[in-house]
């Protein structure tokens, strides 16, 4: 195809270099909103009479009827272009015939690429918002269901000490929230325009570039134009931000993989989101938590891809920095999809509280309060620990869980227990007792339900 750049060259382009220079397929998702912006530019260009306001009329009509083409797809992108942005203005010029020209005065498609990306980047993340928020109502919704609900709380992957399910996957809701957190304070730093650096020095002709910015929703512009043609910033952050996402989401899934085995049974995943085994008829496996899990290492490759293209760049633009966007696209759509498939496993998961509760008998995770009880009756707990650790090996050796433990057998211990102390052992009691603030008990988290509740507005 014709180049935007064909002037001064005496030689045809290289098959081979144009084939790889090229970044149509990367960037062809940015159409829409670099029409937006051209439109705004356009327009721009008219009020301040660096074109006539009949060309900038014309040439926001050729470019809504250019967006309304490739919305229905009467026109489709050209794979064949040098990159998106060649290709829209190409069109134009088809459309308008030589008036299309007069698009690009004061501006470059340095300052074009980043502002794409910028208003790309800010639709995403506002739509990745809602869709963490859509998964956080999810640990929500299911915490007030099981504030009663008690399983193991694990340290080291061993039982440590019983706590509710709701607990547990508010967990969850708490880790997504500084996600989202994340996301929306990032918003301020993507949401700056580059558009109207004119490739990297500014240009002479009388810009507003405030008018631009305010059309197409940027907070203000950018103050600098060598930075603001070079900055990759925000396709940094983003990635480092969806790496956190995607390393929590892989956390969890890790535990959806380990509790949905027939060990743990805590969880048992829906049909709809499992697959089966071509030689082995009974298997049901969690593909889709591995995938999220395997899928972190493309975020963190990026977010490092990213990096080590930004590194050492001299000031301003440089062909590098086309790279950007295969890290980002591929970063953004994982992270999405991630997040979208996350809530579509839980809301088809099933929580087996019976098999919790059953893994918890004779698993010592009450051992603590009983320590805590002779401490409460005067004994320093380096000797209360000693004793509950004695109780705890003759349980082991005679095959009896702490919680059947009869009042004289623990009064051989110690003359301290009482019956008061067999209360404390079932590990129903013993999640009841955590009430300090953060803690599993049904009266603190139904305080960290109401903290969550307004977090998430
Ligand atoms: N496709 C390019 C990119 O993504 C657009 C900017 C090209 N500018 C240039 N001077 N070659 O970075």
């Amino acid at each position: 195809m014709s180049k935007l750049w064909g002037g001064r060259f005496e030689l045809e382009t290289d098959v081979e270099v144009e084939k790889f220079s090229a970044s149509m397929n990367i960037d062809r998702r940015l159409w829409s909103v670099d029409i937006k912006a051209s439109m705004a530019h356009a327009r721009m260009l008219g009020e301040q009479a660096i074109i006539s306001p009949a060309d900038a009329a014309q040439l926001i009509a050729g470019l809504n009827s250019l967006h309304e083409d490739l919305t229905t797809g009467r026109l489709e992108l050209d794979s064949t272009a040098e990159d998106i942005h060649s290709d829209i203005e190409k069109k134009l010029a088809e459309k308008l015939g030589p008036v299309a020209g007069k698009l690009h005065t004061a501006r470059s498609r340095n300052d074009q690429v980043a502002t794409d990306s910028r208003l790309y980047l800010r639709g995403e993340v506002l739509s990745l918002i809602e869709e963490i928020k859509a998964l956080q109502e999810y640990f929500l919704a299911s915490a007030k269901i099981h504030t009663q609900t008690v399983l193991p709380g694990f340290t080291h992957l061993q039982h440590a000490q019983p706590v509710s399910l709701a607990h547990h996957l508010l967990a969850y809701f708490w880790m997504l929230q500084r996600d989202r957190e994340r996301l929306e304070q990032s918003l301020p730093r993507i949401n700056s325009l580059p558009l109207g650096s004119a490739a990297l020095a500014g240009t002479g002709f009388n810009l507003d570039r405030q008018a631009v910015a305010a059309e197409l929703g940027f907070d203000k512009v950018t103050e600098n134009s060598l930075d603001a043609v070079s900055d990759r910033d925000f396709v940094v952050e983003f990635l480092s931000n969806g790496s956190l996402i995607m390393m929590h989401l892989s956390r969890l899934s890790e535990e959806l993989i380990l509790w949905s085995t027939p060990e743990f049974a805590f969880v048992q995943l829906g049909d709809e989101v499992t697959t089966g085994s071509s030689i082995m008829p009974q298997k049901k496996n969690p593909d889709v938590a591995e995938l999220i899990r395997g899928r972190v290492g493309r975020l963190y490759g990026s977010l490092m891809g990213a990096l080590t293209m930004l590194k050492g760049l001299p000031l301003s633009y440089n062909r590098d920095l086309q790279e950007d966007k295969v890290f980002l696209f591929d970063g953004l759509d994982t992270v999405r999809a991630s997040v979208r498939l996350m809530l579509i496993m839980l809301e088809k998961a099933t929580w087996k509280a019976e098999s919790m509760a059953k893994s918890l008998r004779g698993d010592f995770s009450n051992a603590t309060d009983l320590a805590d009880d002779l401490v409460t009756k005067g004994l320093p707990f380096r000797q209360a620990h000693e004793v509950i650790g004695k109780i705890v090996n003759h349980c082991i050796k005679t095959g009896l869980p702490l919680e059947d433990i009869t009042l004289p057998a623990l009064k051989g211990f110690s003359p301290l227990f009482d019956e008061k102390s067999l209360g404390l052992l079932p590990h129903v009691a013993v999640m009841k007792a955590r009430t300090s603030e953060g803690g599993t008990a049904p009266s603190a988290v139904l305080a960290q339900i109401a903290k969550a509740e307004l977090a998430l507005g």
